[in-house]
């Protein structure tokens, strides 16, 4: 790509983000400030991802979204698939293309494609069907800190998007035990097991929950641990 064509990009790019923020500003839910999470001293998506594959002893790793390969290419697993339709991992095509074909069996499948409510939502029900039954699913960014890093559309460079509402859902399934790691912008983690924890919420349409009640409740909700009481839990 030219030099004229990629500040183009960029301009464009920054364009949509100020005017989807000014929008976010004057029309959706009001902005009630920052949660001032903090995850400097945490471990990284890597060492928490690895430390698992490693306790568990697992073979095979499939990773939703690559990019970079930031993640994808630091985990050492005997078995490594990583999906992305536009960079990185090992096959170009998106998480539902991916999953209408598979028929393969993971230990550990970690999740950080598209980082919207209905499409993490059904990443997580068909990574539960991809899964062998001692796996893992992790999820990448679910705890955003205030209300533009997760508001769709995106509005702001650093984003999470609304992957916490998938975690919330989830965390009223009787069916999977859902934790969220307090590391690096929020490790979901979902066990193939029964809910020790269940969040009761009388909610039918969880695209709907407000930020401000995520706000409020998002240790309950999330069901948050450290990385220390993942660990322990991850055999238990
Ligand atoms: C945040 S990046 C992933 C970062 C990477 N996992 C890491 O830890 O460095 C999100 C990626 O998801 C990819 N993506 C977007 N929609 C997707 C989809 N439907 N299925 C799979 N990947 C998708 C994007 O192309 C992008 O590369």
């Amino acid at each position: 790509m030219n030099l004229k064509k990629k500040y183009l990009r960029l301009f464009e790019s920054r364009f949509l983000l100020n005017f989807n923020l000014f929008f976010h500003k004057i029309f959706k839910e009001k902005d009630i400030g920052s949660l001032n999470l903090d995850f400097g001293d945490k471990p990284s998506r890597e060492f928490i991802t690895q430390s698992i594959i490693d306790k568990k002893n697992f073979k095979s790793y499939l990773e939703i979204g690559c990019r970079d390969d930031d993640l994808f290419s630091k985990i050492n697993c005997r078995k490594k698939i990583g999906v992305d339709p536009v960079s990185g991992g090992t096959l170009r095509m998106t998480s539902d293309n991916f999953f209408i074909k598979n028929s393969e069996k993971f230990d550990c499948i970690f999740i950080d494609g598209l980082h919207k409510y209905h499409q993490v939502k059904k990443d997580i029900i068909n990574s539960l069907s991809s899964l062998n039954p001692d796996g893992i699913v992790l999820l990448h960014d679910c705890l955003p800190d205030d209300i533009f890093k997760q508001a769709i559309p995106r509005c702001k460079k650093h984003w999470n998007g609304d992957v916490w509402k998938s975690i919330v859902e989830f965390r009223t399934n009787p069916e999977v035990d859902v934790y969220t790691c307090y590391a690096d912008q929020g490790i979901g983690v979902i066990f193939n097991r029964k809910n020790r924890n269940l969040l009761k919420i009388d909610k039918k349409d969880f695209s709907n929950l407000k930020f401000k009640d995520y706000f409020y409740n998002y240790k309950s909700w999330m069901n948050v641990i450290s990385f220390d009481k993942l660990i322990k839990i991850v055999d238990l």
